[in-house]
């Protein structure tokens, strides 16, 4: 059995869904803190597979050792975290007390039953400001913001505790900037609150729920003077996740892999984009540069496509295509806030 933490939020629902879909077992586990049960169903309507499910959070040991003792669990993929980079500024205990509490209960849980298997959901925030695109695995890690924190040392706590069990591989996927929805529209991105992130704001826009988007600088040394991405289509994620679970399971080496496309998309291309998904305009204000915002951030993916056999196959227009019929196939009914 896959055990999936954080399987009903969103890149572990597209995840599970993978992973059914290529005939894994899936154990689901998750607290709901930012997602829905919801999804639970629709992971089985799209796989019609069934995938038992836990809730509960990783912080509290006893609740995963029960779960350990319960289901033969042969690999763990960790999803479930706190992910907001604003939240982490403001409230920085509570992101180190959850990011890595919870790691340390999953390690060592995962000791106590002999689990020898880890992917782990990191991300480019890791990178920070000091490099320079495309970002290779070997360059300096050098997060700038409390939630970067917690992937850099989950990372670190990740390696030293596989240097003390040496039957024990892990990889480390370095997320760049997941976007879009499932192309059936029955799960997808909903971002409680405020959107923090381009795509999900865009969509907001798209349906109505909000009047504009705001461009966080116009004059960045891009091609049109707004910020420039590593977008990636959730499933292209999510089934890199399959490879490496088939890599560790075919007895691969522990590492760190970018998973992007291996290119850059402006703000405004990605406007435009969307705009031709959603068949009307996206308007938009450019104002101030956010704090922390690099101009250009993209993967060098050469390691996924060398030691995973796998590479992104979705093109930005059907990450916008697939974001716009999950909003408006579920979200189109809100009024504007
Ligand atoms: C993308 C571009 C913004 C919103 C963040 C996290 C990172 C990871 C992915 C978890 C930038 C611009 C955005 C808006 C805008 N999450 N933008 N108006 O900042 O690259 O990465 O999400 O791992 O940790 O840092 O993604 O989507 O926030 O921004 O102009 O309302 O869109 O300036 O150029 P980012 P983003």
């Amino acid at each position: 059995m896959i055990l999936v933490t954080g399987a009903t939020g969103f890149i572990g629902s597209h995840t599970s869904v993978e992973l059914l879909s290529a005939a894994y077992p899936v154990m689901g586990f998750d607290n709901f803190i930012n997602s829905s049960k919801d999804v639970l169903p629709k992971i089985e309507v799209i796989t019609r597979k069934s995938m038992p499910f836990v809730q509960g959070d990783i912080c509290d040991v006893d609740v995963l050792r029960d779960l350990f003792k319960k289901y033969s669990i042969s690999a763990v993929i960790h999803f479930a975290a706190l992910k907001s980079v604003g939240d982490s500024v403001s409230n920085p205990t509570l992101y180190y007390q959850n990011n890595l509490v919870g790691l340390l209960n999953l390690l060592k849980v995962m000791q106590e039953f002999k689990c020898h298997h880890l992917i782990f959901s990191s991300s480019a925030t890791v990178y920070g400001l000091g490099n320079m695109p495309p970002f290779t695995e070997n360059m300096p890690r050098e997060p700038i913001n409390p939630y970067g924190n917690t992937k850099f040392f989950a990372e670190e706590i990740i390696s030293d505790f596989a240097k003390s069990w040496a039957d024990f591989n892990y990889v480390l996927l370095r997320y760049f900037n997941p976007v879009g929805a499932h192309s059936s529209g029955m799960i997808g991105e909903s971002p409680q609150g405020v959107p923090n992130n381009l795509m999900p704001y865009i969509a907001d826009v798209a349906i109505g729920r909000r009047e504009k988007l705001y461009v966080f600088g116009g004059d960045w040394p891009t091609v049109d003077g707004t910020g420039v991405r590593d977008y990636i289509h959730v499933q292209d994620l999510a089934e890199a996740h399959v490879a490496a679970l088939n890599y560790l399971i075919g007895g691969g080496g522990s590492n760190a892999v970018n998973i992007g496309c291996g290119r850059g998309y402006s703000v405004l291309e990605v406007v435009n984009a969307y705009e031709l998904a959603c068949g009307h305009k996206i308007p938009y204000e450019i104002i101030d540069k956010r704090p922390g915002d690099v101009a250009v951030s993209y993967a060098d993916v050469s390691r996924a496509h060398n030691l995973l056999s796998w590479k992104a196959e979705r093109e930005l227009n059907q990450m916008c295509e697939d974001s716009w019929r999950w909003v408006n196939l579920n979200f189109s009914k809100f009024k504007r806030v």
